[in-house]
Parts: C-alpha cells; sequence; structure tokens
C-alpha cells in the first residue's frame, strides 16, 4: 500500500490551513478572520475532537468545512490524515485543541504542525495543563507575569521548536478570568501574525 503523504511541494503557491480546535474557537476565528481575503494562505478546513465544540459554528460561518472525529477515528484509523489529504491541507493550525497528536500525524506533517500555549512554556505546560487550568496555576503561584508560546508540535505535549513569546505583567491581584482575558489578548495579537511567516517558509 502507497503511505499517504500530504503535498510538501513548496512550488504549491497556496498554503491551505487546517485548525484544529476543542472548544470556543476565539483564537480560530481570529486566525479565519485574518486570512479570509489572503492572497496566498486560507483556512480550508476545522476539525473537532468535541461535537458541541463552538468552533464548528464559527467555521460554518465562514464557509470552512468541518470534520467531527473520535478517538479511534484520530489514533488509529488515520481517517482523520485521509480527510486531511483530501482537502489538500499543507499545514496543521492547533487552537484549543486539547488531545495530543499522534506520531504518523506528526510524520506526515513535520514541521508543519504548529500550536498556541497560554503560558510561557517549560513552565505551566505538559499533560493536564491546558485552558483554564493554566491560568488557575499561575494566580495560585502568584506570578508577576505571564503570556503565551507559540511552537512548532512533536510527539509529546508542549515541547516543539519556539517560534514566539510574548509576555503580560500582571499585579497578583487578577483572578483567573482576568489573566486568560490578558493571555487571549496576546494571542489574538500574535498567533496569525506568526502563522503567516512560518508558512511563507516551510
Ligand atoms: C487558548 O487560550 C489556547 O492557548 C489554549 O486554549 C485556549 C482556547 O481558547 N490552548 C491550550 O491550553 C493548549 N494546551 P479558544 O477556544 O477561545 O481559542
Amino acid at each position: 500500500m502507497q503511505k499517504q503523504q500530504p503535498d510538501s511541494d513548496n512550488s504549491v503557491h497556496e498554503k491551505r490551513l487546517a485548525i484544529f480546535a476543542s472548544g470556543s474557537g476565539t483564537n480560530a476565528e481570529a486566525i479565519m478572520t485574518y486570512f479570509a481575503n489572503h492572497p496566498s494562505v486560507s483556512v480550508a478546513a476545522l476539525l473537532s475532537n468535541n461535537p458541541n465544540a463552538y468552533a464548528l459554528q464559527r467555521a460554518q460561518k465562514f464557509n470552512v468545512p468541518t470534520f467531527v472525529f473520535n478517538r479511534h477515528q484520530f489514533k488509529e484509523s488515520h481517517e482523520v490524515l485521509s480527510w486531511l489529504i483530501e482537502k489538500k491541507i499543507t499545514h496543521l493550525v492547533l487552537a484549543g485543541f486539547m488531545w495530543l497528536v499522534p506520531d504518523y500525524l506528526v510524520n506526515a506533517y513535520a514541521g508543519r504542525i504548529i500550536n498556541i500555549h497560554p503560558a510561557l512554556l517549560p513552565r505551566y505546560g505538559g499533560k493536564g495543563m491546558y485552558g483554564m487550568h493554566v491560568h488557575e496555576a499561575v494566580k495560585a503561584a502568584g506570578e508577576k507575569e505571564t503570556g503565551i508560546t507559540i511552537h512548532l508540535v512533536n510527539e509529546r505535549y508542549d515541547e516543539g521548536k519556539i517560534l514566539l513569546q510574548a509576555r503580560v505583567k500582571l499585579t497578583g491581584t487578577e483572578t483567573a478570568d482576568e489573566i486568560a482575558a490578558k493571555v487571549h489578548e496576546l494571542e489574538y495579537r500574535h498567533y496569525p501574525d506568526v502563522i503567516e511567516k512560518w508558512v511563507r517558509n516551510s
């Protein structure tokens, strides 16, 4: 059987992103907005492990095709990869996606999967450290700053090459929700821009 491989030919002009999101999808929306009229980059799919993810509705608003998958389809059957190849996806963008990416997908899209983490890695990273859990831990530790990390994805949680970190000061009196809001603001400001630069060179 021939090995399934996405198109990695750099002469193909258009970069076609697939966003993976498990929840609300405010970052997904910021990315879809940013690339809506872009000459060479488009958001061509949004995938989710969660059929109730609000991110799916955001995608529909942008006429972006969606695919909901279960653990078996993602981890074992490679059905997700077949779908990505059918849609001619060149790059994967994780935006609030909570599952570990399996080895076969990391290998198929080597260097072409990016993630955003809502803290300054390597602190507050790893299994179980996602979404509000991160902001609650930052608050409990009384940190005087937090931030975001945008990094490439490998087989381990939060360990790929870092492309950008951005920081925001904390007074120490913020609630976890207020910390989340400050971090989200940084995410919307930087993630689309970093994605644009990264796809240009990968
Ligand atoms: C974002 O803050 C993102 O950094 C975080 O989940 C949130 C999703 O928000 N991702 C992780 O924690 C991954 N480890 P959104 O659904 O509104 O974009």
